[in-house]
């Protein structure tokens, strides 16, 4: 039996099963919820937490820079996003374009590696969650406790009647002083973190909420998005008009805005610039997901490109001008901390302002994790009907008309991730899953206009084969510039999920066995 690696789904018949009928979903959404929705599942951890690790740790002030590298990138990969999911209205994203495209094999590949952007955010979310959650209960005096307050082998020390990580007081670098001196660090009481209970419960209650079934509401997301967005314009006016009034302080913070190399590879410098922007680029995942609504909405072929690019522009603009405000106001070195949005908004001396940040945060924070639990079981859902994973991964509830096992699975999985792993390491595997998946669109758009240049594009990338080279080489210069572990880890994900597909997925594929002339009886899921 001859096995097609490449075989394709016909893009003439999906577009004919998506004409008109959406699956049983509503066709529900204008421009303006899908830029909300954009937002939603963009604005989370990347801005609220790891914004301060990453100037503290890699590349200084300069953060704004990688801000700027990381935003490049997206935007050149949203413009190809935009194009095929114009194109293709359907719900499996990145996964489904490469199928039309490239070919099975290349779709089973984006769709393994979209584990990692979907499952590892979620978990890298629910740890910068369990961050501001244990900070301000902290805050109303019920403190967790410091062996279940972060990930395994962190070491923390009470300071100021608080349980912080040592690396919090020490500083990563820079030629800031050092906060407390080694003397008085070694009087303090010390523990050592044995898991990250707050990480776990935030994951395990989303889990439960998305097999009951969320009603998706547009305007609930909006609600939330008005909350996350005001927090930032907050931290925004106050930080302004503090550090307006305190040019002196910016300026030495400000200075060296490049902090020169550590001789490390990647720490400062250039080098950690780039690095950085890898890192930092989590915080513009989520913009694809806009494109995962595209059968929800009321006019796809014009909405889309709107909802995919416009929300991105806004969030651009916004991370900016918060790390250059963030920066301004605290020196980079101190900023190795879970809340830094937090700790510069305490330093303007406005009280109330950090309940506020803090509050914000875990709204915000909370429906991103949603957003990107909800988006790892679709991607399963999706394949499932394509019969490249198990049947389970498909079953639909009888019920809730969730597909529950498959969010059970993973939403244990991703808790037990959150609970144990630190957030750089999560982050940096969420990155690398999601700009690999960023440089098969960017090659699908370019491919597909060679292949079929006459099909009839609703919204056309602009300059191609430009932009989508662009998108590629900034994409893979980010992925190069991550550490040799996170390549490892995605490269035996890579090679299991090989396994899998050889063992399963090619046997099964309702797409080789239509080739093969076999019968395929698909579940459908009910919305
Ligand atoms: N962009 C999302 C965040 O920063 C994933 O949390």
């Amino acid at each position: 039996m001859a096995l097609n690696l490449f075989a394709k789904k016909d893009l003439n018949a999906l577009l004919r099963e998506t004409e008109g009928e959406t699956g049983g979903l509503k066709r529900a959404l204008g421009a303006f919820n899908l830029i909300t929705l954009g937002i939603g599942a963009i604005i989370g951890t990347g801005i609220f937490v790891l914004t301060g690790p990453v100037a503290a740790t890699t590349a200084g002030p300069a953060i704004v820079l990688s801000f700027i590298i990381a935003g490049c990138a997206c935007a050149f990969a949203g413009l190809c996003y935009a194009e095929f999911a114009a194109l293709i209205p359907i719900a499996g994203s990145s996964y489904s374009y490469g199928y039309t495209t490239l070919g099975e094999i290349v779709a089973w590949v984006i769709g393994w590696a979209l584990v990692l952007e979907y499952a590892f955010g979620a978990a890298t979310v629910a740890v910068g969650w369990s961050g501001y959650v244990g900070s301000l209960l902290q805050d109303i005096g019920f403190p967790i406790p410091p062996s279940v307050a972060s990930a395994p082998g962190t070491q923390l020390v009470q300071y100021h009647g608080a349980w912080v990580p040592i690396s919090t007081l020490v500083g990563m670098g820079g030629n800031e002083p050092r906060q407390v001196s080694d003397s008085v660090l070694a009087a303090l009481p010390h523990a050592v973190s044995r898991f990250d209970l707050m990480a776990l419960v935030g994951i395990v209650l989303i889990t439960l909420v998305l097999v009951k079934g969320i009603k998706e509401s547009a305007n609930l997301n909006t609600a939330i998005v008005v909350v996350k967005v005001s927090v930032l314009i907050v931290f925004l006016g106050l930080g302004i008009e503090y550090l307006a009034g305190h040019m002196s302080i910016s300026s030495a913070n400000w200075h060296p805005f490049i902090p020169p190399n550590t001789g490390l590879f990647g720490d400062f410098g250039w080098s950690g610039v780039v690095r950085g922007a890898g890192i930092i680029f989590f915080a513009y995942i989520g913009f694809d997901a806009v494109s995962t609504a595209a059968q929800e909405a009321k006019n796809p072929s014009r909405d889309m490109p709107i909802g995919i690019l416009g929300s991105l522009v806004i969030c651009t603009i916004l991370y900016i001008l918060v790390a250059i405000v963030l920066t301004g106001l605290v020196p980079y070195s101190r900023l190795n901390v879970a809340d830094p949005i937090a700790m510069g908004v305490d330093v303007t001396g406005v009280r109330w302002g950090s309940a506020l940040v803090k509050i914000g945060a875990i709204g915000g924070l909370t429906s991103t994790m949603l957003v990107m639990l909800l988006g790892q079981s679709r991607i399963f859902f999706t394949m499932a009907q394509d019969r490249l994973l198990w049947n389970w991964a498909g079953k639909v509830h009888p019920k809730f008309r969730t597909p529950w096992i498959s969010t059970i699975v993973v939403g244990l999985c991703v808790a037990l991730l959150a609970a144990t792993l630190p957030i750089s390491t999560l982050d940096e595997l969420t990155s690398i899953g999601t700009l690999f998946a960023f440089t098969i669109v960017c090659a699908g758009v370019w491919i597909l206009r060679r292949r079929q240049p006459d099909l009839k594009r609703p919204f056309k990338t602009p300059w191609v084969p430009l932009v989508p080279i662009m998108g590629m080489a900034i994409s893979l210069l980010m992925m190069v510039s991550l550490h040799g572990l996170t390549w490892e880890v995605f490269l035996a994900w890579l090679c299991i999920g090989l396994v899998v597909y050889s063992l399963y997925g090619h046997r099964h594929s309702k797409v080789q066995r239509a080739a093969r002339g076999e019968g395929a009886d698909i579940p459908t899921l009910v919305k």
